[in-house]
């Protein structure tokens, strides 16, 4: 038989897929699983982006241009111009989604054996990607206890070697929910200054920010210009995951041009994507407060919940919709494989993603999960009940 490549093998399952075969027997057990595990908003897209798809009539579905349709880019920077992000139209690219952003920046910026240094827990598909290149990330371990802030850059300074290319950051963050402070991002400026890193930053959820905190984007950080690569995406922004737009933006022209060679070799971003996407720009601004106050509630929903639940603790989280809350489990994988494969209440279970898979530091997380709180109050009173309930029963199971 031929043989797989390293890195095929390498390659990380997702922590937030994984359990998915234990959820689909769940289901076919007749049980309802509560899909805590993944950060599928059940929050309508806009009409604006409805109408595009139902008024569609084209008599070809051509290929767009590689960066995307300049009336697409043109639009989009007004956008950005709302949050201060000053960008032209030249300075976006538009990608396969936030994922393929992550994928040609890496691969534009680092060789195999390169390093990156990645705050943890992170967004677990960093890793895939960075395998993808052939590159390393080294985590720095943000703590529950200090709700998941930012870790003393002396601790990033030790990491730092002739391999170092680059800081990933995602603010507001997934999974943890944090935003990172004026002061916490002028740190990162100075690292990066200093050691002339890339600063790639996600920050797919600024539209999600419940404290009235300042969001600082990596692109209001002055003289740090030519070294960001921010990370953009309409999934979560619309509740368009399924169009698969993403956009990649930096000011270096190096850079732009490098990513460009990528995008030329996929040939184009989907065209229908754009075409929503570029409408989704004009949503009636109803549609933002409406979503944005059905997250907040559901927030302080499922917070209160979790910290009412004896053993368990959140942090309240500030942005994004996700917590990483801990459990009162020797093991959230085992725990989490459990309640599908093994436990119900009332013909119910829950799907919560494993923590340990967003961090790369082995042994963290061991009994932390990632909750999104993607489900309507409802659903979630019941996945509360659900995991209160499990937990009870888990740990009166006899342990071997
Ligand atoms: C932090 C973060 N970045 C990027 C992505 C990728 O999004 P997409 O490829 O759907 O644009 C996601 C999706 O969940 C995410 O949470």
């Amino acid at each position: 038989m031929p043989v797989i490549s390293e890195r095929g093998i390498e390659m990380p399952n997702s922590p937030i897929r994984k359990l998915a075969p234990l959820s689909d027997s769940a289901k076919a057990r007749g049980l309802k699983v509560y899909h805590l595990n993944i950060g599928q908003p059940d929050i309508a897209t806009p009409e604006a982006g409805l109408d595009a798809i139902r008024n569609l009539d084209r008599k070809i579905l051509e290929y767009s241009p590689s960066d995307g349709y300049r009336s697409y880019r043109e639009k989009l920077v007004g956008y950005y111009a709302k949050y201060n992000i000053n960008v032209s139209a030249d300075d976006i690219i538009i990608t396969t989604g936030g994922s393929e952003a992550v994928l040609f920046a890496f691969l534009a910026c680092l060789d195999p054996g390169d390093e990156i240094i990645v705050p943890e827990p992170a967004y677990a598909n960093y890793m895939a990607f960075a395998v993808s290149a052939g590159a390393v990330i080294r985590g720095v371990s943000s703590t529950i206890e200090e709700g998941f802030s930012l870790p003393s850059i002396d601790k990033f300074e030790e990491l730092i070697n002739e391999r170092t290319k680059g800081i990933m950051i995602c603010n507001p963050n997934n999974p943890t929910g944090y935003l990172y402070t004026r002061a916490e991002m002028n740190q990162i400026k100075s690292l990066v200054q200093k050691h002339d890193l890339f600063l790639f930053s996600d920050e797919v959820y600024r539209e999600f920010i419940y404290t009235g905190s300042p969001y600082i984007s990596a692109c209001h950080l002055v003289g740090i210009e030519d070294n960001v690569v921010l990370i953009d995406s309409v999934s979560k922004r619309y509740s368009e995951c399924g169009i698969r737009i993403g956009a990649l933006i930096t000011k270096n022209k190096e850079l732009r041009n490098t990513v460009m060679k990528f995008c030329q070799a996929r040939l184009s971003p989907p065209l229908i994507g754009q075409i929503i996407a570029e409408a989704s720009l004009d949503a009636d601004p109803d549609y933002f407060r409406d979503t944005y106050d059905e997250y907040v509630e559901r927030r302080k929903f499922l917070i209160d919940g979790l910290n009412r639940i004896p053993g368990v603790y959140s942090p309240i989280p500030m942005g994004a919709f996700y917590t990483v809350a801990r459990l009162p489990v020797d093991d959230a994988d085992k725990f989490c494989a459990w309640c599908l494969s093994d436990f119900e209440y009332d013909g119910q279970t829950i799907f919560m993603a494993p923590a340990s898979g967003f961090y790369t530091t082995a042994g963290l997380g061991k009994d932390e999960v990632r909750i999104a709180y993607v489900l309507n109050k409802e659903d979630l009173g019941n996945a509360l009940i659900v995991l209160e309930k499990a937990l009870e029963t888990y740990n009166s199971l006899p342990r071997k």
